[in-house]
């Protein structure tokens, strides 16, 4: 090897390392330089304006929505009451002055240790029309309150629709700043990708926490859809109070319409909302071969995907697959040995994750031609593969993460520990545009975007730069 290297005239050399480091996209990313004030991130008071229980007796509080089925003709509404059960019944309708449509869900409470939550009431709204604007009202007998909501516009290839990418939100001062910014750049859903209200960072995992944070959020998500993916917040697995059923408060409080896309269970399911398909898979439950969420996820990307009818394939989890922060470094490793090679066989566009709390956006790369033998295992750059985006930034208590790995590796376009949030706007079948907004001394600050090409109708253009 070395006499054969020392017969390499030195011309021919250079030109051999020249031409590696072109393959090799040696162009380094962006870390961002900006940062942020360094003021302690701290919850909101209980007595926060934010945090305020609805008046009246009895009066429906923590509002919110999500799909009751696959596309949004129907809408899951959920809220709790505190003192009794009272009724169960939304009425909805196409003005305020005529709901003159009812639907009848249940209730249930559940315990948590020495906590006891109010009644939680889901109800599904069916047989509702695409694109159409809904008012709808509950707490018959006590306390009334009115709300509506927009269900999306029916799936189709070059259907616009603008969502908001959150995650790791938390009821910090900072989190009620990154929902200000979402509110005010207009998306129609939120691709929520976990981690919701940090209860568990409290002694006991105070469940009153759960309730705050949805009232918190309830000024959005009372209005348009969020879609909910499961975070290790929402484990709640403590074993030291008893407490041993994994997502116990979270699925008691967050419906998702996962038998409408054929899976079993809560925390992994579809959605197809304008021009996207959208899949929700868990980062904490099984995904091993043969397991449900594994046979789940093959058959969704290999019979229930179609291009043609939703061009947008995104996918969401909790723990990245890819993360160049010293945080949470490689979590999601055993989940992306388990599944990159579907996600880039099947050409999705965006990978959405969260859990770490700063900002990250990948060129379009893969790593799946190791094999146990092989001794390749280097992320290169594919054109098929999805854009992997970072989003666990929303302002939790737990504060900012701060430690990137330097250098920058290649796979890395641009990073910056800040709080903020993104949107996705899609245009048509070919194009989208992906923003991201920080929180910038409380305004908002485009900081990151980019033009989508859609892998399905423009698969050989590389938009990733
Ligand atoms: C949260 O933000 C809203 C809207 O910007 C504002 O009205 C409210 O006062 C804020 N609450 C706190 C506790 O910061
Ligand atoms: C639950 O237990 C904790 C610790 O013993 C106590 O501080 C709290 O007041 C109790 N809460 C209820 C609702 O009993
Ligand atoms: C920062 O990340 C590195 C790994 O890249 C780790 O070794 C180190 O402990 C981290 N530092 C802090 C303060 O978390
Ligand atoms: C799709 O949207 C992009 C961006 O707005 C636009 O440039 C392009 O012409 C559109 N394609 C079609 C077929 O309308
Ligand atoms: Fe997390």
């Amino acid at each position: 090897m070395g006499a054969r290297h020392q017969l390499l005239p030195l011309a021919a050399l250079l030109l051999l390392l020249l031409l590696l480091a072109a393959a090799a996209g040696a162009s380094g990313g962006v870390t961002s330089g900006y940062r942020r004030k360094a003021e302690a991130t701290a919850d909101m008071p209980l007595d926060a304006d934010v945090f305020r229980v609805p008046p009246g007796y009895n009066a429906p509080q923590q509002v919110h929505i999500t799909l009751g089925d696959q596309t949004g003709a129907a809408m899951t509404v959920s809220w709790v009451t505190a003192s009794e059960p009272g009724s169960d019944t939304v009425a909805y309708g196409r003005s305020p002055g005529k709901m003159d449509l009812s639907a009848r869900g249940t209730h249930a409470r559940y315990d948590y240790y020495n906590y006891t939550s109010g009644f939680i009431h889901h109800c599904t709204l069916a047989n509702l029309k695409h694109g159409v604007k809904y008012w709808y009202a509950m707490g018959f007998g006590h306390t009334v309150r009115t709300f509506w909501f927009t269900t999306p516009p029916k799936p189709g290839p070059d259907v616009p629709f603008k969502f908001g990418l959150i995650g790791d939100l938390g009821q910090t001062f900072d989190s009620n700043s990154t929902l200000s910014h979402y509110e005010a750049n207009g998306g129609s859903a939120v691709l929520f990708v976990g981690d919701l209200s940090y209860a568990d960072s409290y002694p006991l995992h105070d469940n009153n926490r759960w309730d705050t944070w949805a009232r918190f959020v309830e000024r959005s998500v009372a209005y348009q859809p969020w879609l909910w993916t499961a975070g290790n917040h929402e484990l709640d697995y403590a074993p030291e109070i008893g407490e041993t059923t994994p997502f116990k408060p979270f699925t008691r409080r967050y419906p998702t319409p996962f038998r409408a896309s054929g899976s079993t269970e809560p925390l992994w399911y579809s959605v197809k909302i304008a021009s996207a398909h959208v899949v929700v898979l868990s980062s904490y439950s099984a995904y091993g071969q043969y397991t449900p969420q594994w046979a789940w996820l093959d058959e969704e990307l290999r019979l229930r995907v179609d291009r043609r009818a939703t061009p947008w394939l995104v996918v969401l989890i909790h723990s990245p697959w890819y993360n160049s922060n010293g945080y949470h470094y490689m979590e999601g490793e055993s989940m992306r040995v388990q599944f990159e090679r579907w996600l880039v066989d099947a050409r999705v566009d965006l990978v959405l994750a969260g859990h770490v709390h700063s900002y990250e956006r990948s060129r379009r790369v893969s790593n799946v031609v190791y094999d146990i033998v092989n001794g390749k295992a280097t992320p290169v750059r594919d054109l098929d593969a999805p854009m992997y985006v970072n989003i666990g930034d929303g302002g939790n208590i737990e504060g900012i993460a701060d430690n990137f790995t330097r250098p920058q590796p290649r796979y890395s376009a641009f990073r910056e520990a800040s709080f903020g949030h993104a949107t996705l706007e899609i245009k048509n079948r070919t194009h989208a545009y992906y923003e991201w907004h920080r929180n910038h001394d409380g305004a908002k600050v485009v900081a990151d975007s980019v033009w989508l090409t859609n892998r399905y109708w423009m698969p050989t253009q590389d938009d990733s730069n």
